[in-house]
């Protein structure tokens, strides 16, 4: 802090400029390396990475596929963390050589299995290089994959809803799937979101009960066979065989890192949908509250506040207490109204009369413990099928709810609403103060207030911090900072914080023609709303999991080279290994060259 109260934001490093290169690329006086990349090892007994040979008891022992969050729980270490990276999705044409989509292999299918899910890696810092060096652990270092077993916990454990053949208590689900972002606990252990599980079931387009169809179709769920074929080696990816299989997928699992034995847990109070992640932050009182976006189109966001209180301390008490805070506790979606009548960011570059896009808003409740909210529905019912229940409530249709997530320093939430092209479109619901454009193809962040700063409140105030795109365009807004003096930024999806507060964002899909990366933001004072381009990634890939430590920043680098007309038989990127090798999604580090602070 400076005098006076008044705290610098240290984001002093100069911009990188947008480019299209096939590698990572860090601001003047840092640097970047691979901490791990897909087929590394991570459990004993790994075989090294071999492309052409690859086989599912290999891949089960190296890292997943397509990394997306990346999380780090200190150990009581100096220097050493257990790293936990998501493997969201595997893509086969950039997996195999040989790829025929009409036939897959019953081996390609299970490399495939395991190379979703998450991996636990320990992590040590290399002080003199700078490096993050993974070590194969023994003790700690962990696959998850979507095979291995989960605890079903929370108030919709053995619905009805979930029982299947192989599972007649409804309380054991096989795998995880679709991880997309997530977030470290206070208690040290790793949230992470099953986000696009409607693509690996088949058949949902045979089901005739007009109330299961309904149900199976707001979750995207229609059609024959599904793109990878899973149904053809197990039939609980089925529809029409293992009709309530997709109902066991599609939530929030915590797992613990620093218990390696210990049974990953899928928590149904946190209610179903298409999950980002989840992010929480310990309230005033004591209980805890999380913040998640459900990543559709016209979709919402919700929070959870738990019944009890949190235990501080790193005891064994302490900690299982706090693994059950998730279990118990009120699910809410929010509703926002907006306060002037100007709702469009549109060519013009006008705002609306009172200068900013803004308003208040409500924590809709749905369901707590047994007890329902919503009419029509029974607790189990708003659990399940929560997009559902919050249709009935009257939730607001955002803009594709990526990451939402508390900042620690002024306990205000961030959301990345990454895009929506289909606002305004004909038939489908136009511009609101809260989504304020039209053909929404660079996405918005938007900074939500609660009451008195109590993060349990029941109501907020809002304003939209960035209206992304070119600082050039009209239909742009930097929270009022001077747009010449901005990086561009399209798409956000993942947000960090660093000591100071400052916003980290991460980008997928930027429609600027130009990587994707992560920039930095201050969001007080003078430079409020002044963007600046930390990195860029590779070609193809998208910026993800992004950790932002006083020392170094970790991001993942999901799908390098998934661009048009690329597969492993043409490979257009062949980053990071360079030469004529494949594309493989890594996790980079990057650090000051002079080892000081990244934000300094
Ligand atoms: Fe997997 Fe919402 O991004
Ligand atoms: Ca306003
Ligand atoms: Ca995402
Ligand atoms: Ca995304």
């Amino acid at each position: 802090d400076l005098g006076g109260g008044r705290r610098r934001d240290g984001l002093n490093f100069t911009p990188v400029a947008p480019n299209t290169e096939d590698r990572v690329v860090t601001p003047e006086g840092y640097e970047s390396a691979v901490v791990i990349r897909w087929g590394d090892p991570v459990l004993p007994g790994a075989p090294a990475f071999d492309f052409d040979r690859q086989t599912p008891a290999a891949q089960a022992k190296q890292f997943g596929y397509n990394n997306d969050f990346c999380g780090l729980v200190p150990l009581n270490h100096w220097n050493r963390w257990l790293m936990v990276s998501n493997h969201e999705y595997t893509t086969e044409e950039f997996l195999f050589k040989n790829w025929d989509a009409a036939n897959p292999t019953r081996e390609q299918t299970e490399i495939a299995w395991a190379a979703h899910g998450l991996s636990v890696v320990l992590v040590e810092r290399d002080h003199r290089s700078g490096k993050l060096v993974p070590k194969v652990d023994r003790h700690y270092n962990r696959r998850i994959t979507a095979t291995s077993e989960f605890r079903v916990t929370g108030p919709a454990a053995g619905s009805q809803y979930l029982k299947t053949s192989a599972d007649p208590t409804g309380t054991k689900v096989l795998g995880t799937l679709n991880n997309c972002a997530g977030g470290v606990t206070p208690w040290g252990t790793i949230l992470s979101g099953e986000e696009n599980f409607n693509q690996y079931f088949a058949n949902a387009g045979s089901v005739t009960d007009p109330v299961q169809k309904a149900r199976l179709a707001r979750y995207g769920l229609s059609g024959a066979a599904s793109t990878r074929k899973w149904e053809r080696f197990d039939k609980r990816f089925d529809v029409a065989q293992e009709p309530n299989e997709p109902n066991r997928f599609g939530w929030v699992v915590e797992i613990d890192p620093l218990d390696p034995n210990s049974t990953p847990v899928k928590h149904t109070a946190l209610g179903r949908f298409k999950h980002e992640g989840a992010n929480v932050i310990i309230a005033r009182d004591g209980r805890v509250v999380a913040y998640m976006g459900d990543d559709e189109r016209f979709d919402y966001m919700y929070k959870f506040v738990s019944d009890e209180r949190y235990k501080p301390g790193n005891s064994r008490y302490a900690r299982e207490h706090n693994k059950k805070l998730l279990d118990r506790g009120t699910l809410y979606v929010a509703r926002f109204s907006g306060d002037s009548p100007v709702a469009e960011i549109d060519g013009t570059g006008e705002l609306p009369a009172d200068g900013e896009f803004d308003g208040t808003g409500q924590w809709i409740p749905l369901a707590s413990g047994n007890r329902s909210f919503v009419d029509g529905f029974t607790a189990e019912e708003v659990y399940v099928f929560t997009r559902q229940a919050a249709d009935k409530a009257g939730a607001t249709k955002m803009d594709r709810p990526e990451d939402v997530e508390p900042n620690p320093r002024n306990r205000r939430v961030y959301a990345a609403l990454t895009n929506n092209t289909d606002r305004g479109k004909a038939g489908k619901e136009g511009p609101t103060e809260p989504n304020p454009r039209v053909n929404n193809r660079h996405g918005h962040v938007l900074e939500l207030e609660e009451r008195r700063g109590d993060n349990t409140a029941l109501t907020f105030s809002w304003k939209l911090l960035l209206v992304c795109g070119d600082p050039a365009s009209p239909d742009t807004y930097f929270g009022g900072y001077d747009k010449t003096q901005v990086s561009p930024i399209s798409c956000p999806d993942n947000v960090a914080f660093d000591s100071h507060g400052n916003l980290w964002i991460s980008t997928d899909g930027n429609a600027l023609k130009s990587n994707d990366g992560l920039f930095a933001v201050p969001v007080e004072g003078r430079y409020r709303g002044r963007v600046k381009q930390f990195l860029t990634v590779p070609k193809g890939a998208e910026t993800c999991g992004p950790v932002v430590q006083d020392e170094f920043v970790l991001v993942s680098v999901q799908h390098p080279g998934e661009i048009d007309g690329a597969s492993a038989a043409n490979p257009l990127s062949h980053w990071p290994d360079g030469g004529t090798s494949q594309p493989r999604p890594a996790v980079v580090v990057a650090w000051k060259k002079d080892k000081g602070r990244i934000c300094g």
